[in-house]
């Protein structure tokens, strides 16, 4: 029996931040140790074999990443590589240090395999999530994913997402802009025409600007909520080609509630992740799919909870996939899942 089988009745005994914190925790200590590394990696990496991947100019071992949010602080980058994911994605990181909302801020729903979270972006600030990164690198292609503080106004939004980019741009694989979380106050609104020109008008600028100063291009993805409509998405395909992004992530969790959901927790206010997410997030990446029409790839995120899943997003025209509510359900053995699925599936 997987050992995730054993630990999983024990963690969801337990409040979900605080099991969530106990396994970064456990994370991060591996993370440090080598000799633990060594062993999580020859239990998960070393078995997984998969279908390698050309995308935004770097070459995935195989295409089944870490969806952001979970290792929001870069704490246990190495640990979370090795349970064979071919990439990974840490943050979102914020310009300052915030705490987030009031706990409690993420929940449960195990009668659907779904969380709802309210987090709000708790994090560290750049400054502690790059000394932690730059001492615990993961051996994996890695994903910083940036977004904006509570405190400052929607209209200097882009300042934050130019001081994160700025800050995190030597220690990236891609950078990923985050204008999809429910959970800070009119972000999503940076999806709408206006403000996202505006928005991604100011981020080909400073890329340029590094590009120049470092000599390196690092590619930038942009990630969307799967509550848009078709004329919603076609805007974004189209304003991500016009400002010379090189991905686009689909999706972030939904703000919308089916009625199948078991009343325990649905009416948490917050982004809903999971089972309940992945028919209406593939249905997101196979519109993106069709409106960007070949000009940049589609990384699909969205209820990934079996290799079945994973493959479904590939069928629907995704390049990569991420998971995280996935791995809280079914454990590290859903990546390997995946993996397999999507290697099958070339
Ligand atoms: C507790 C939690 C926190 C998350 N935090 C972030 C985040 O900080 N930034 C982000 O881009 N996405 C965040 N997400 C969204 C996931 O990256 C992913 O896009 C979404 O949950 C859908 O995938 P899933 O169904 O596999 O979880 C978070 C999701 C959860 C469940």
């Amino acid at each position: 029996m997987p050992a995730y089988d054993l630990l999983r009745p024990l963690l969801f005994r337990l409040d979900a931040e605080t099991s969530h914190n106990l396994v970064m925790g456990g994370l991060g200590f591996a993370s440090r140790h080598p000799s633990l590394l060594a062993r999580i990696e020859r239990r998960f990496a070393s078995t997984a074999t998969g279908l390698p991947v050309e995308a935004m100019g770097l070459r995935f071992p195989n295409p089944v990443g870490l969806a952001a949010g979970l290792d929001k602080n870069a704490a246990a980058g190495p640990a979370l590589a090795a349970l064979g994911f071919g990439f990974v994605e840490l943050g979102t990181v914020t310009p300052e240090p915030q705490p987030g909302n009031p706990r409690p801020r993420m929940f449960r729903l195990p009668a659907d395999r779904a969380i709802i979270n309210r987090m709000g972006f708790n994090s560290r600030g750049v400054d502690v999530f790059l000394h932690n990164l730059r001492r615990l690198r993961p051996r994996c292609i890695t994903g910083i994913n940036i977004g904006k503080n509570a405190a400052t106004a929607m209209e200097h939004a882009l300042d934050d997402y130019r001081i994160a980019l700025r800050a995190v741009y030597d220690d990236a694989d891609y950078v990923t802009v985050n204008i999809s979380s429910p959970n800070t106050r009119d972000l999503r609104t940076l999806q709408e025409a206006g403000g996202l020109g505006r928005l991604l008008a100011g981020i080909r600028r400073c890329r340029f600007e590094l590009q120049d100063q470092t000599g390196r291009h690092v590619p930038i993805a942009v990630k969307i909520a799967p509550d848009l409509d078709a004329e919603g998405i076609e805007v974004i395909a189209r304003a991500s080609v016009h400002y010379g992004l090189d991905a686009v992530i689909a999706t972030n969790t939904t703000v919308s509630r089916p009625g199948s959901l078991a009343p325990r927790h649905a009416g948490e206010k917050g982004g809903l992740s999971g089972a309940p997410l992945t028919a209406m997030s593939t249905q997101v990446v196979a519109t993106l799919v069709r409106a960007l029409d070949g000009a940049l790839p589609v990384i699909a995120a969205g209820g990934i909870m079996s290799g079945a899943d994973a493959a479904a997003k590939m069928d629907a025209g995704a390049t990569l996939v991420q998971l995280y509510t996935g791995l809280i359900y079914r454990g590290p053995e859903l990546v390997r899942e995946a993996v397999e699925a999507t290697g099958a599936h070339s």
